[in-house]
């Protein structure tokens, strides 16, 4: 069963690549010292019932059964992780691990897998936040710097200042559902009084890779987001866009 793609997460709506991009910071460059990344906390903690899935434990990866518990809130998960839930101990039984090692733990065991095949177009067609261009498949994910702030491990890289997102692009193609992991990928985000373009950064998390940058989004409206997506080789770039909604 096809539980562990992120076809998953698309058909239940849930914005994969969106927690994709915070997890993408807490790699050990830029994390604290001794700081444990979440596949060794998983490997070594919580796959003891994650992987099986033991009493009821969402699996590892199967973004079918993490994706309503993520609708909580990634914060309301990582203090289930904290103080114990149902038939979990509380820090999966091993006290020293710190909130922000559960954090980069629970993320790791959503995201785990991605990104894998391609959705079927009707999926695609569905989602806001994804679109198939020219044989490519282009997801679009949007998180406030705040959250990124309270990760210890991404907060360095995080600006200072009100109202900034992190706009994050992944791309796979269409055919063959692999992701691409060598374009070049312009945002032009436009509240249609003002206009921010750059040139996004690679977002380099285990074995994924997304491109994002941070935008101030101020306006309380509704943004345009145009993604201008060069890959190797291409004759001109795939131009495809998204709406966004600062809330
Ligand atoms: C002894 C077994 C066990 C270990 C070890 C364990 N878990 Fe769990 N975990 C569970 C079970 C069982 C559930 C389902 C509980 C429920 O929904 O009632 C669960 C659920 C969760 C949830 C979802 C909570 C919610 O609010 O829906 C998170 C998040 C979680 N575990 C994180 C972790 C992390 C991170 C680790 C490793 C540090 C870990 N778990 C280790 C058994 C375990």
């Amino acid at each position: 069963m096809a539980t562990t793609t992120a076809t998953s997460a698309m058909r239940a709506g849930v914005p994969a690549i969106l927690v994709l991009s915070a997890f993408a910071f807490g790699t050990p460059a830029m994390g604290a010292q001794n700081m444990r990344e979440g596949k060794q906390v998983v490997d070594t903690v919580c796959a003891a019932c994650h992987a099986e899935g033991k009493d009821g434990a969402p699996r590892i990866g199967d973004r079918v059964a993490w994706t309503p518990r993520l609708a909580k809130g990634l914060d309301v998960l990582v203090d289930a992780a904290v103080n114990g839930h149902g038939g979990m101990p509380s820090r999966g039984g091993v006290s020293q691990l710190e909130r922000e090692e559960l954090r980069s733990a629970v993320l790791y065991m959503f995201n785990y897998g991605l990104p894998p095949v391609a959705p079927p177009p009707e999926v695609a067609k569905a989602d806001p936040r994804h679109k198939m261009v020219a044989g490519t498949d282009i997801y679009f994910g949007a998180m406030p710097a705040e959250s990124l702030r309270a990760n210890a491990a991404t907060k360095a890289s995080v600006p200072s200042g009100k109202g900034y997102y992190h706009l994050n692009i992944s791309l796979a193609d269409q055919r063959t559902g692999a992701q691409v992991n060598d374009a070049k990928v312009t945002l032009r985000v436009s509240d249609g009084m003002s206009v921010q373009t750059s040139a996004l950064s690679p977002v380099r998390a285990n074995n994924a890779v997304s491109y994002g940058e941070f935008f101030k989004l101020t306006s309380g409206g509704a943004y345009n987001i145009q993604a201008e997506v060069t890959r190797p080789g291409a004759q001109r770039p795939i131009v495809t866009n998204f709406e966004f909604r600062a809330p």
